[in-house]
Order: structure tokens, then C-alpha cells, then sequence
């Protein structure tokens, strides 16, 4: 086999103690685990991670512009770190991420003190900006939103995985979107598909497998279109992962209505018992001319039959959405289509927002109608409907035993623990347990975003 260029460069470009470094995120998973990725490529270098920003030699910020308010988080702690670059010359701060690719140069014209940024696919670049840290030859403000093909060949066995996500890892196979839906910068901020070799894939997990990861997450905005250039598709992904790799719990993130095929959806029911009983199934809105506006490429009714198809296959199956509520235009009455849908389908958690603008989409050209006080209501009413909704089928799960995934223990009560059950319900917990492994526990209550119990019996 050919070596990759990565693991080629790997060794050249170890360095001792360079300083130490801090990395804030936003956003998705998917910028969680470049995150990761990031920190992997700090280490590679040399640098160690710093107890806070304050202690930081390099300071990175993977930003988020999927909304107007979270690309303005990026601007206001940019504010804040700019007393720590005043005071201390020598320090390195990187803008990166989806904000990053967005604003470019213009990043420079609000914050002149930012010494460089990176597009989410122009990361690679960030060993050249290290191996000038320090020296007179640093170029000033290093501008790099190329949108690099091979930015999915990341050296897998040097990403950093940090707490949690040493026994429930995040796994990229596909990166970009080749969607257009009218409101969403993630196509700009991302660039076009490309998908990982499956058989890279594969090696990825069976190393975690080997080291102990009892859940893999398989990242992609738009997952589900993943096929590799041997016509390996999700279906082959998730088949071959259930039967070579010894991973107990597989999970795939974010999928596309449009692109759930029979294919995949049988796929999924042998993936079974591997394959976890949750799914993430963004519908953005109940009405079909809403949909159509958006350019989703599915209709209210198709998206039920998906629901209904995958039902079929796995009768317990799950579900979560993301919800739009104000998109430009929408009526009191197409709103209430998407009430109607979460009553229908119904789902175990929905995140929903209002509608944004974003610069360079095409909703942009039908202007901001829903005035935002209607559309704060708008959500508070879809919301508070979510909660009883979830509240009901939280009750589903109130003396059963589930096993659960933990995470660590809760923050809010140190004598508890907290994890994740199959269907990705959280659960706090007194008792035996330890972190990163799965145990059983005995579900004695629940609210609508918790359920709560004691260590059963027979767990690690
Ligand atoms: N690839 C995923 C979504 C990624 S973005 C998919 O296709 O479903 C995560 C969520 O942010 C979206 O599902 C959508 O609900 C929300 N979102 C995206 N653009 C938005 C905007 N302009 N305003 C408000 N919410 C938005
Ligand atoms: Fe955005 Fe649509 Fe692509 Fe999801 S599928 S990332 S919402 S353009
Ligand atoms: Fe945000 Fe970029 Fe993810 S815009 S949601 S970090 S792809």
C-alpha cells in the first residue's frame, strides 16, 4: 500500500516542548472533532495543551457561522483575548473553522491583532504557521480558505481525543456539502463532498476498537451521502463496521431525508444490534411549500414514509430533528404543519432555532418577513410543545434497566454519574461506575431532557 503523505511528514515534524497551546470551540460535532484534529497537529509539534488561554503560547478559535449570533460570539471573545496578545507579544492566535472561511481577510479589519486564519479544509497549513512561531521569519497574518481535497486524509492515529470522546469517538467520513438548501453557509464554509477510503475508515475504528472506544459517531453534514471511490456507500460502511471492527454501538450524524435510501435503511437493520436505535433526521419544517423554499428536496410526506420505512426495518427506532421556525414567508398556518408533524412522527429531541440570514445564500433575496418577536413566540410555542412531548416518552424508559454509556460524573452533583443510554437519552445516576465504561442502570424517573436512576447489578 502507498504511504500516505501525512504519515510520511509525521516524523520530520516532531519537535520537544514548543509551549503550550488552547483551543475554544463552536458549533457542530464535526468542529468538535477538527477541534481534536487541531490539537492532534499542536502535539505533533511539539506544543502541550495549557490549563487556559491565559497560560497559552497559541490560541486557537474554531468558530461557527451556521448563525448570525454565533458568528458574533467569535468577534466579542476575540475582544476579550486581545488584552492577553497586548500583554504578551509572542503569542500566536488563530482564527479557524467555518467563521474563518466566511470572513477570510475581513477578519483582519475588525481584529488587526489575529495573527492568522484557516478554512476548515486549510488546516494543514497550521504546521507552517507553527514551524515560524518564534522566529523573526513569521509571516504576518497568514491567510489560508483553500479548499484542500485531500483535508480528509488527516493522520487518524494523531488526532487527540480529549475525555469523553476517549471511549465515545467522532469519526469523519465525509466532509462538504453538495446540498444548496436556500438558508444554510455550510456549503460556502465547507466546500463540496469528498468521502474517506472505506477501508481507512475501517482501519480508524479498529484501532480505536483495539483501544478500548466502545462508540463510534461516523461525522458528515451530510453523512449519508458518503460513497468512497470504490462505490462503497454508508450501507457497506455501517455493515462491514458491525461485523469486522467489535464496536458495540454505532452511531452516523447528520443525515439527509432526501438521501435515506432502501439500500441504507436495510443496511441499518443488519447493522442491528450494533447499530444504535437513534437517529438524527433534520425535517427543518412540517410544510411541504416551506420545504419547497427551502429547496430540501423532500416533502412532508416523503419524510413521514422515511420515518414509517425505517420503522419497518427497526420498530423501536428512535428519533431527533432540527427545526427552522420564521423562514422567510412562513404563515401562522405552516407553522402549525410543523406542530402537527412533531406530533405525528413524534421525535425524543429537537433542536430548533429561528431562522438566521447568512451571507451569500439565496433566501437572502426573500428578505427577513417574520418579524422576530413572532418568531421567538413562534419557537417558545414549539418548544414548550417539545417538552411535554419528551417529558411522555422519557416516561417509556421509568423502571427498565438500560445500559449506559458514561461519561463522567455529573456537574451538578458530584455523587452522581452521567452518561448516555442507547437511544442517546442522558442519565444521571447514583452508584457504582466508572468512567468510559458501559454499565447497566435501573430508570426510576424521568423529566423531559433526563432520566434518573441507580447502578443495577452486573455492570463494570
Ligand atoms: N447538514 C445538516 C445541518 C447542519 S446545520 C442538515 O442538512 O440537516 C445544523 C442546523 O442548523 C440545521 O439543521 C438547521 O436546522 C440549522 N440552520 C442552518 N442554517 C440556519 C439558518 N440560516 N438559520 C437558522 N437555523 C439554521
Ligand atoms: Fe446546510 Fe442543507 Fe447542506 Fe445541511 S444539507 S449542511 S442544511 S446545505
Ligand atoms: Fe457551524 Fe460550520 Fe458546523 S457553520 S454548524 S461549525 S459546519
Amino acid at each position: 500500500m502507498r504511504t500516505p503523505q501525512w504519515r510520511r511528514n509525521m516524523t520530520t515534524l516532531h519537535r520537544a516542548d514548543s509551549g503550550r497551546y488552547h483551543i475554544e470551540t463552536w458549533g457542530c460535532q464535526m468542529n468538535l472533532h477538527d477541534s481534536e484534529k487541531l490539537a492532534g497537529a499542536l502535539e505533533r509539534n511539539g506544543y502541550v495543551r495549557a490549563g487556559s488561554a491565559e497560560d497559552a503560547d497559541v490560541i486557537l478559535l474554531n468558530t461557527c457561522s451556521i448563525r448570525e449570533k454565533a458568528a458574533e460570539k467569535v468577534f466579542s471573545e476575540l475582544g476579550r483575548l486581545k488584552q492577553l496578545k497586548d500583554g504578551n507579544p509572542n503569542l500566536l492566535l488563530g482564527v479557524c473553522g467555518c467563521v474563518a472561511q466566511q470572513e477570510g481577510e475581513k477578519i483582519f479589519g475588525r481584529a488587526p491583532y489575529v495573527d492568522f486564519v484557516l478554512g476548515p479544509r486549510a488546516t494543514s497549513t497550521l504546521d507552517r504557521v507553527l514551524a515560524d512561531h518564534g522566529k523573526a521569519t513569521l509571516k504576518p497574518r497568514v491567510v489560508d480558505t483553500e479548499y484542500r481535497k485531500d483535508s480528509i486524509q488527516f493522520p487518524y492515529d494523531a488526532i487527540r481525543r480529549e475525555g469523553l470522546t476517549r471511549s465515545k469517538a467522532y469519526v469523519t467520513v465525509i466532509e462538504g456539502c453538495n446540498h444548496r438548501c436556500t438558508y444554510c453557509i455550510v456549503p460556502t464554509t465547507r466546500g463540496r463532498e469528498i468521502c474517506r477510503p472505506m477501508s481507512e475508515v475501517i482501519a480508524e475504528v479498529s484501532m480505536l476498537a483495539d483501544q478500548g472506544v466502545h462508540e463510534i459517531e461516523f461525522l458528515g453534514q451530510t453523512v449519508n451521502a458518503y460513497r468512497d471511490a470504490e462505490g462503497n456507500t454508508l450501507a457497506e460502511l455501517l455493515i462491514a463496521t458491525a461485523r469486522r471492527t467489535g464496536i458495540h454501538r454505532i452511531r452516523f450524524t447528520t443525515s439527509h431525508p432526501a438521501q435515506m435510501t432502501d439500500r441504507l435503511m436495510d443496511a441499518m437493520g443488519e447493522a442491528r444490534p450494533s447499530l444504535c436505535r437513534y437517529l438524527h433526521l433534520p425535517v427543518q419544517s412540517g410544510s411541504s411549500d416551506v420545504l419547497k423554499q427551502m429547496k430540501r428536496g423532500y416533502d412532508r410526506e416523503t419524510y413521514l414514509e422515511k420515518i414509517a420505512a425505517i420503522r419497518r426495518r427497526i420498530p423501536d427506532m428512535r428519533f431527533g430533528t432540527d427545526i427552522i421556525v420564521g423562514f422567510p414567508g412562513e404563515t401562522e398556518a405552516q407553522f402549525q404543519e410543523t406542530l402537527s408533524l412533531m406530533q405525528t412522527v413524534p421525535f425524543d429531541t429537537v433542536y430548533s432555532f429561528t431562522y438566521s440570514e447568512r451571507p451569500g445564500t439565496r433566501a437572502l433575496e426573500f428578505g427577513d418577513p417574520v418579524p422576530l418577536g413572532e418568531k421567538m413566540e413562534r419557537l417558545h410555542r414549539l418548544q414548550s410543545m417539545q417538552n411535554q412531548i419528551q417529558e411522555q416518552r422519557n416516561q417509556d424508559w421509568v423502571g427498565t434497566t438500560q445500559p449506559v454509556l458514561i461519561e463522567g460524573r455529573s456537574r451538578r452533583f458530584s455523587d452522581r454519574w452521567t452518561g448516555r443510554t442507547e437511544q442517546h437519552r442522558v442519565v444521571n445516576f447514583t452508584g457504582a461506575g466508572q468512567e468510559g465504561s458501559i454499565r447497566p442502570v435501573e430508570i426510576q424517573r424521568a423529566t423531559a431532557f433526563s432520566l434518573y436512576g441507580v447502578a443495577a447489578p452486573g455492570g463494570a
